[in-house]
């Protein structure tokens, strides 16, 4: 079975990095792990990371000048690495045009709501002032508009009486783990083996 390379970039815990890494080492499962690149040289799933063997790196948002400079470091790094796919997995920058065209296709988000709803930050907070009775993740393609893109999978779960934020945020969060990998394969089904590209 040929395999794709993902390149999982993420700025904090890596929950959804993890669950992918757990579905890589499955041997059926089309894809592997290229590297894993934080912007927060404290991201706690960087450790997570090195502890299964996987190649890590910092791309230190705060160390370039502008966002030009910092995407431009981006893609040395996934350069030097077999990446098909980019894994947005809890990745908290904003990518510029630039940087997002010549991957459109192969770069994904995950995001903790039913997109088109509830984009942006404080998803669980907004859905439950909303008394809203269902929310959910998405896995999207990365598009130059943030939270927007094709839908790739979603997931739902319902919003129960007396959740908080953080009990709708576990209950989302349980499916995210499911959808990611599920998102993956179906992408590395479609995606004609390795097609590197950079940024010229
Ligand atoms: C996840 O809930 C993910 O959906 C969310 O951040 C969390 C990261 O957790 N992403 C966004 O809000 C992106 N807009 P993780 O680091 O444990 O995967």
């Amino acid at each position: 079975m040929r395999k794709i390379g993902l390149g999982i970039l993420i700025s904090g815990r890596g929950s959804n990095m993890d669950a992918l890494i757990r579905a890589c080492e499955q041997p059926d499962f089309p894809a592997f792990v290229s590297v894993v690149i934080s912007n927060r040289p404290d991201a706690p799933g960087l450790k997570k990371a090195e502890g299964r063997g996987i190649a890590t790196s910092v791309v230190d948002h705060e160390k370039y000048p502008d966002r030009a400079d910092f995407e431009k470091n981006l893609q040395k790094i996934l350069d030097a690495h077999p990446v098909d796919l980019i894994c947005l997995a809890g990745f908290m920058r904003i990518l510029g045009a630039a940087f997002i065209r010549p991957w459109e296709g192969r770069i994904i988000n995950i995001h903790p709501s039913l997109l088109p709803d509830y984009k942006g930050l404080q998803t669980h907070e907004r859905v439950i002032a909303d008394e809203k009775k269902e929310s959910g993740c998405t896995v999207h393609h990365v598009i130059p508009a943030m939270d927007e893109g094709s839908v790739i999978v979603q997931k739902k779960v319902p919003v129960l009486a007396g959740d908080t934020p953080a009990m709708l945020a576990a209950r989302v969060l349980e499916k995210e783990h499911e959808a990611y990998p599920e998102a993956v394969r179906i992408l590395a089904g479609k995606l004609k083996g390795r097609q590197k590209v950079g940024i010229a």
